[in-house]
């Protein structure tokens, strides 16, 4: 059995976690969140990578852990060089679902809904330069989005004229993408809400891909018995604010949530 470190700045990276435990039930998962430097796709990248590669590297040495996913595009799209090079475990990254949108969409339009810090990122220019050439990518980076996430994870109703506001452009406007990468880990929490607003646009993420790669990864480390609900969270600010998220995430098979120490 393998100890596997899911990690993101929030709730986002229990998208990629359900993704990643449907295809390997059998293995130890530790959820890991930096709610202390939430959000991050606001940070500076040096701030973005000091916060994730500090936290990572004492979770990896702490827990004995085997495997690394950085459940989060805004990190993975800066901070995997530095994690590799810090770490000698596999380290998976998640970036935007650019290269499966530019084989779906049929009007050539695609919508790349994201953080401020994804859109901004050489990675991602390059990532669409590679992989979408000829098609109009049309970027948007939004925290607001990410915020409304967390809250609907913890039992809130979604702003839903907040997000209409957010996607009114590709919904009216003369570019209307058929296709859209939802580009931050975050944003699969929104998936039925933006299907309201937007039924006739594909929604992908790169869930499947992670749970795929993790899967090959691990195709030679022995399984145990799969335990319901054995998985642990840990978060960065053990504030009230995150003591609310203990139910929500029991829901999701994580049974205790902890304070790191570090
Ligand atoms: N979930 C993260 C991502 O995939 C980032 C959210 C944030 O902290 O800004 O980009």
């Amino acid at each position: 059995m393998a100890n596997i470190l899911v990690f993101d700045s929030g709730m986002g990276g229990l998208t990629v976690y359900r993704e990643i435990r449907r295809t390997l039930p059998a293995h130890n998962y530790i959820y890991c969140f930096d709610n202390a430097h939430f959000p991050y796709g606001e940070l500076s990248e040096p701030d973005l990578i000091a916060a994730c590669c500090r936290l990572v590297t004492h979770m990896v040495a702490e827990h004995h852990i085997d495997l690394v996913v950085i459940a989060c595009n805004t990190a993975s799209t800066i901070a995997l060089p530095s994690l590799r090079a810090a770490l000698t475990i596999p380290v998976v990254g998640v970036v935007p679902a650019i290269k499966p949108a530019a084989a779906l969409t049929r009007n050539g339009c695609i919508g790349l809904l994201a953080t401020p810090g994804t859109v901004s990122r050489a990675y991602t220019h390059h990532l669409i330069a590679q992989f979408a050439p000829g098609k109009q990518v049309l970027l948007k980076g939004v925290t607001e989005l990410v915020i409304e996430a967390e809250h609907k994870l913890a039992g809130r109703p979604v702003n839903m004229v907040l997000l209409r506001e957010v996607l009114a452009d590709w919904i009216e406007g003369d570019a209307k993408p058929d296709t859209m990468v939802l580009g931050c880990t975050h944003f699969p929490l929104l998936d039925d809400e933006i299907r309201q607003l937007m039924p006739d646009c594909q929604l992908v993420d790169s869930g499947n891909a992670v749970a795929r790669r993790v899967a090959h990864l691990l195709a030679a480390v022995p399984a145990a018995i799969p335990v319901a609900g054995q998985g642990r969270a840990y978060c960065t600010r053990l504030d009230a604010q995150a003591q609310k998220l203990t139910a929500p995430l029991q829901a999701w098979g994580l049974s205790s949530l902890e304070e790191v120490e570090y």
